[in-house]
């Protein structure tokens, strides 16, 4: 349920990965020099001219939860410490991470604004709306039991939010400046870890009923049918996160790991599974969806390589992170800024004057 990485080492291992072996299957590289100065800024994105992202909206689960949930009857929460302890000075807003989360980093990096609000905070202002918010809630998932068993978000519902936004923001900006923003935002999923960490695993009707493939066919259908509903909307630049390496989650490691807590190789496969079926459907979506541009992030082999490459990723309380016995304290910190940033193939795609003008 909350990632067992911060946000900060999973960007920095998008743009590491991507350089090397392509993983994003609409991969655009350009390499851009090694910056001495490691600090994210718009700077390190090359923009199109003409182009830019406005917005960022984000759907799914806690990866990009920014603090919906705070105002839910749900015990999925993080508003509490230790969450945020690296946040504004130690601000537990919901984040389910000791700083900002995925969703955050990427609007800073496209040069949008410093932090995705929720969009359920009632303090959320007018200003706020055209450059994008969260509707994505911890423990949602693709899978409608999902979010069931923990009283969030259901996906449906998120879309349901997202019109609503729709609606506001043509009062906000007008109708054809909000078209704009709808066509050019950024969508960001990732909704299908608790598919298959919570609901899979522990409700055993989903086990008895589906076999894996069955199971990851069935999260995949949700998908597709997410992301045609979005589209159906207006929107054209779509991310999907495939399912983390959860096997190497701590609950995974303690479950299916043995003495030694090494990954669930249960866990990991069924993942794996997952994604491939994924990328198969975001390739027939991308043919079907004119001029839509929808990408898939190998997140499984991000957190992997995360994993594996703790000292390089300056993941200094790994230990202890593989050691907790909750998943709720799947926290880590950076101290020193990582040593290389040399793509972002990613985001560069998204920024493509190319596509969806
Ligand atoms: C940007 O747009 C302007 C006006 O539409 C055009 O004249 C200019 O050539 C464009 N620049 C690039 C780099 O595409
Ligand atoms: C999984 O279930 C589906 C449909 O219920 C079936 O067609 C398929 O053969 C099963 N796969 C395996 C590996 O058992």
């Amino acid at each position: 349920m909350a990632p067992a990485v911060s946000a900060f080492q999973v960007l920095f291992a998008v743009i590491q990965l991507t350089t090397t072996s392509g993983l994003t299957s609409c991969h655009r590289s350009e390499v851009i020099k090694e910056k001495k100065k490691n600090k994210f800024s718009e700077t390190m994105v090359h923009k199109p001219k003409n182009d830019s992202v406005p917005s960022v909206l984000a759907f799914g689960d806690s990866f990009f939860d920014t603090g919906n949930n705070n105002y839910l009857k749900t015990a999925a929460k993080a508003n509490f410490p230790p969450y945020g302890k690296d946040f504004m000075g130690g601000k537990a807003t919901g984040r389910f991470s000791n700083g900002k989360t995925i969703s955050d980093y990427f609007v800073e990096i496209l040069g949008v604004k410093e932090y995705l609000p929720a969009y359920l905070d009632p303090y959320i202002q007018d200003e706020d709306l055209p450059t994008g918010v969260s509707f994505a809630s911890a423990g949602s998932g693709y899978d409608p039991l999902t979010p069931m068993s923990l009283n969030v978000i259901p996906l449906f519902l998120q879309l349901e939010l997202f019109k609503g936004y729709i609606s506001k923001l043509n009062t906000i900006v007008g109708e054809k400046a909000a078209n704009h923003i709808i066509r050019k935002s950024v969508y960001l999923i990732s909704a299908s870890s608790n598919d298959w960490g919570i609901t899979y695993t522990s409700v055993p009707i989903r086990r008895l009923e589906y076999n894996v493939s069955a199971y990851a066919n069935l999260l995949v259908n949700q998908a597709s049918n997410f992301a045609k509903e979005l589209y159906k909307s207006g929107a054209r630049r779509i991310v999907f996160w495939g399912t983390p390496s959860i096997g190497c989650w701590p609950l995974a490691r303690i479950i299916d790991g043995g003495g030694l807590r090494v990954c669930g190789e249960k866990f990991n496969e069924e993942a794996k599974i997952f994604n491939i079926m994924l990328k198969r459907r975001i390739k027939i979506l991308r043919s079907s969806l004119p001029q839509s541009r929808i990408c898939y992030v190998d997140y499984f082999n991000i957190v992997l390589a995360i994993l594996k490459n703790a000292r390089e990723y300056v993941f200094l309380e790994i230990q202890a992170l593989c050691e907790s016995r909750s998943i709720h304290k799947g926290m880590t910190r950076y101290d020193e800024e990582p040593k290389t940033l040399r793509t972002m193939s990613v985001l560069e795609d998204f920024i493509s004057d190319s596509y969806g003008t």
